[in-house]
């Protein structure tokens, strides 16, 4: 069962950053060992609110790693080669833009690994090093995008399904990938178009726009204008909220319910971030 939103929080403090998601949570030092009161209430801020930052936090790899596994399996990346990237731990990688690329990893609104028949259940992103300015992340609410639908386009809705598969130009360029043809073709997975969220029984528009291709028995040219309609839509202003990162933050969200979308506006600058995920939960067709 939910909490009960009316409750106040006894453990941890959390203030929202948005109207529609994000908030920012004080009274907890991730560089210890959560206690399960502050377990619980960190779980129950991610449902409420999504997206949670937690500032000037001083943060090894390995508790990282323990503070994921609080929420589930972490991830080991399927395609991210430790050894390319010089590091030895398949359950942490580095998200690292140098100042002389252009490309950056993930760009555009998506959520991670819906490619996969089990999407992740959320990304742990702590910033080692930021630019001065630029590099934020946008993250967009996807009960709001449901909710906000018309009664007709909800009904039509439930029951569909959609074909998520990897972009192969999403992977262009990136220097710790080497995925051959068919290893890309391999990332498709069907997934019901309304997904139920497995622990607060809410219903939310589970799209993407570059990698849902079409809607399971539709025509590509069919299912394209309605996809883009409600991407479009579920990432109108006031459905998202706006990281914009210092070092030593983490952020940790809910990969069931929003869609993220890193910016690609600083170049000439290093920006590096540990990522550790936590693996989620098939949605029930
Ligand atoms: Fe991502």
């Amino acid at each position: 069962m939910p909490a009960d939103a009316s409750v106040p929080y006894q453990r941890i403090e959390v203030a929202p950053i948005a109207g529609a998601l994000g908030a920012e949570v004080g009274g907890v030092d991730l560089s210890e060992p959560l206690d399960d009161a502050a377990f619980t209430e960190i779980a129950r801020a991610l449902h409420e609110h999504l997206v949670l930052v937690f500032r000037d936090q001083c943060l090894s790899e390995a508790r990282q790693k323990e503070f994921g596994r609080r929420f589930g399996d972490l991830n080991r990346h399927p395609f991210v080669d430790p050894d390319r990237q010089g590091r030895q731990d398949p359950e942490v990688f580095e998200v690292r833009h140098e100042p002389g690329e252009t490309y950056i990893f993930g760009e555009g609104w998506h959520m991670d690994h819906a490619w996969k028949p089990v999407p992740l259940m959320g990304g742990i992103l702590f910033a080692v090093e930021v630019p001065p300015w630029g590099g934020d992340t946008l993250f967009s609410n996807l009960y709001l995008a449901y909710e906000t639908l018309s009664e007709g386009m909800r009904a039509a809705l439930d029951g569909m399904r959609a074909v998520h598969a990897a972009n192969p130009a999403l992977y262009v360029g990136d220097p710790n990938l080497s995925l051959t043809p068919d290893q890309i073709d391999a990332m498709r997975a069907v997934h019901p178009v309304v997904r139920t969220h497995p622990a607060t029984g809410r219903k939310l528009l589970f799209l993407h726009p570059h990698i849902v291709r079409e809607f399971e028995g539709w025509t590509a040219a069919e299912s394209r204008p309605l996809i883009d309609y409600l991407c479009d839509h579920a990432v109108r202003p006031e459905f998202t909220c706006r990281i914009r990162w210092r070092k030593g933050d983490v952020v940790f969200w809910d990969n069931r319910a929003v869609m993220h979308n890193p910016i690609n506006d600083y170049r000439g600058f290093r920006r590096v971030m540990h990522r550790v995920a936590v693996e989620g939960d098939a949605p029930p067709m």
